[in-house]
């Protein structure tokens, strides 16, 4: 029988690119999802690259009810990849108790309903957002922890130190967490991708509406920090890649391949991309010139930050293969794709 997982989150973002990586691996992943910021169509997008349409549970994970219900009705789930999570920086800063509540509590049921349904595994998705501005770059696993810019950036960091206290004094639970840099691109398919809601926050959905002509131009913001072009550096990860990684991590967990109960690595290219050259990169994959200007610096945005993956590379024989190019190729036939879609059933 396959291996029963558990992805909450499963119809966002990341968590649909990973529930097709677990299907391709012969995993039977198990859907959990509020669909507070992902769409129900999402399950048709995995169903039709995969084959198999994954098993689908929509309730909140703020209920410890639901919860126990839940793992009542699916006894063999193995393990846990645990993405469902609010994300948008600005909205938490508005409503930092919506953030706390929603990805606290949630982390919180979900470790002790792994004690009590006898579930030792967790992935856990943190973010580089922990390392703030760090002082050395490519910043490693061993940098610390910096204050949060906002309240999201500082859930994934009390998150995580859930995750060590409980693991700390509850040796049953093994747990890894994985700190993604800039996740961007989509399945070559161009059927499932990353679908924000209302006016996107982040810099390549906002590349690709502003092409596709719902946005009139992208905002660059800044072109005067220490940089060599000036606008700010990043370390843009493909979410193939990224999809990838999990299921690694998972296969780590349940052939009992960690090294210590609790394991952390950073997700990314390893490599720092401007703002200036991602917009390059999207002009050569999409043929199109993009609409930009330069305005003022956003404020809480850090300089640059990219990876050192080498742990990540050697430890987990994780490596990202797919190019900024093979990234901003996806987003874009992603977007083309969604909006031709969308035009059909207008
Ligand atoms: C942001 C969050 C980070 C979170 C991640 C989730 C902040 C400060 N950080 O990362 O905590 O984990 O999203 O996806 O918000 N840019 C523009 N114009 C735009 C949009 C972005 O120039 O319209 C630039 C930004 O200044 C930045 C880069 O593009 O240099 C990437 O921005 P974005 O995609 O928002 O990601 P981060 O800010 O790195």
């Amino acid at each position: 029988m396959n291996k029963q997982i558990l992805v909450t989150g499963g119809t966002g973002y990341i968590g649909s690119h990973t529930t097709v990586g677990l299907i391709e691996k012969g995993f039977d992943p198990v859907i959990v999802d509020n669909l507070s910021n992902s769409k129900i169509e999402v399950l048709d997008g995995i169903e039709e690259i995969t084959g198999i349409r994954p098993h689908f549970e929509k309730f909140d994970l703020r209920d410890k009810v639901d919860i126990d219900e839940f793992f009542k009705k699916y006894p063999n789930i193995e393990a846990i990849v645990h993405f469902a999570a609010s994300k948008a920086v600005g909205e938490s800063v508005e409503k930092p108790l919506l953030y706390y509540r929603n990805n606290l509590v949630s982390l919180i049921n979900l470790l002790e309903a792994m004690t009590a349904f006898k579930i030792p595994f967790m992935v856990f998705s943190s973010s580089c957002t922990v390392y703030g501005q760090p002082d050395k770059l490519p910043v490693t696993e061993a940098a610390p922890f910096k204050k949060a810019f906002s309240p999201y950036g500082n859930t994934k960091k009390i998150s995580e130190e859930i995750i060590q206290d409980t693991i700390d004094t509850n040796p049953f639970i093994k747990a890894i967490s994985l700190r993604y840099f800039n996740p961007v691109g989509a399945h070559s398919s161009a059927i499932i991708g990353e679908l924000p809601l209302g006016i996107p926050d982040n810099l390549i959905p906002f590349i690709t509406q502003t092409a596709i002509g719902i946005r009139d131009y992208l905002r660059v913001f800044g072109d005067d920090y220490n940089t060599a072009d000036g606008s700010c550096i990043r370390d843009y990860i493909h979410v193939v890649d990224l999809a990838k990684a999990h299921v690694v991590a998972i296969k780590r967990l349940l052939e009992k391949e960690y090294k210590s109960n609790y394991e952390i690595f950073n997700l990314g290219a390893g490599r720092g991309v401007s703002v200036f050259e991602a917009i390059r990169s999207f002009e050569k994959a999409s043929g199109q010139k993009l609409n930009y200007r330069v305005v003022d610096r956003r404020p809480g945005d850090i300089e640059q930050v990219w990876a050192d993956t080498s742990y990540a590379n050697e430890e987990l024989g994780w490596k990202a293969e797919l190019s900024l190019y093979d990234a901003m190729l996806s987003a874009w036939n992603w977007e083309k794709n969604y909006r031709q879609k969308g035009k059909e059933t207008e």
